[in-house]
């Protein structure tokens, strides 16, 4: 396992109350770490610290802070909170993120807000935490929950491809910057979930849908691609194959090497192409 994932270790996850932030939180507690959870839901989060009681972690072991990540003063109280009481961070997981919808000319007046906490949540959660990870010499490990939305950015919901882009640009330079510094023992990892059935993807339904993973199996798929020493942690589901994926984010790249339209995949003049490429 990654030297960050160890017992008596701390880990930071944000978007703690529900999904994959849960998950995760479960499975590190299992890992033996210690935990500090941040939500914008109060209630979530009691709940959250329950069953994560109920299932045998200790009580002084969890922590939790109603944290906007939009903020960064409510930022550096988490960071203020999680040293005061666990004494180091080595693990931050910067995941929380909202998809309410947007469209092109910001109708709805979305944009801010979508950008504020999938983007500069996760920008300024690195900002605040990294340099103290660094400076404490310990194992360190930053996961950024993007979106394959942000890579092959599919029309209809521009505002959230654009922060889930700028996560993936944003975590590719973090790591490069980490794996410069002498001694690195901070490292950064991309976590590209696929179709993952928690409150974001529901859509009112009760029923996990056939296509979707539950947020244990992503997680468990993201620890295991951590193991590996995997940057870019590329997750299936039960529709999409890693080699699906594989083609649709070459075809994007595509786009300019072939000097195609934007988004041909999605131009009328392209489908057939597409179609023969992703069966070649
Ligand atoms: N579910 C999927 O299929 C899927 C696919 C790709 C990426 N993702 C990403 O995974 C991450 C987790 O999403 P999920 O699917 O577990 O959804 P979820 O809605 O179950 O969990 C997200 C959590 O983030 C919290 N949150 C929202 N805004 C916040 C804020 N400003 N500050 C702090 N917490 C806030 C919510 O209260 C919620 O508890 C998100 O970044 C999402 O974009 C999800």
């Amino acid at each position: 396992m990654h030297p960050a994932i160890q017992p008596g270790h701390t880990a930071v996850i944000t978007g703690a109350a529900s999904g994959l932030g849960l998950a995760a939180a479960h499975h590190l507690a299992r890992a033996g770490l210690r935990l500090c959870l941040a939500d914008v839901s109060e209630s979530g989060l009691a709940a959250a610290r329950d069953g994560l009681i109920a299932s045998g972690i200790a009580a002084a072991d969890v922590v939790t802070r109603v944290t906007d990540v939009a903020d960064p003063a409510h930022l550096t109280a988490l960071a203020d909170l999680a040293y005061a009481q666990f004494g180091a961070v080595h693990v931050l997981m910067n995941n929380a993120g909202i998809q309410p919808g947007s469209s092109i000319f910001d109708a709805e007046g979305r944009w801010d807000r979508i950008l504020g906490v999938n983007l500069f949540g996760v920008v300024h959660g690195s900002q605040i935490f990294v340099p103290r990870m660094i400076a404490s010499g310990q194992p360190g490990l930053i996961i950024n929950t993007g979106s394959k939305q942000g890579i092959t950015t599919p029309p209809g919901d521009p505002a959230y491809n654009l922060s889930k882009a700028g996560v993936k640009v944003f975590t590719e330079s973090l790591q490069h910057h980490l794996r410069g510094l002498p001694d690195a023992k901070v490292e950064a990892k991309l976590f590209i979930p696929g179709f993952v059935f928690t409150a974001l993807t529901a859509h009112g339904r009760s029923e996990r849908p056939a296509g979707a993973w539950t947020p244990e199996e992503t997680v468990d798929f993201l620890f295991q691609s951590v193991a590996r020493g995997d940057f870019y942690i590329l997750c299936p589901d039960n529709e999409v194959t890693r080699r699906i994926d594989e083609k649709r984010i070459l075809w994007a790249a595509g786009d300019i090497a072939e000097n195609r339209p934007p988004l041909s995949r999605w131009h009328g003049d392209y489908g057939d192409a597409f179609a023969t490429w992703l069966k070649d």
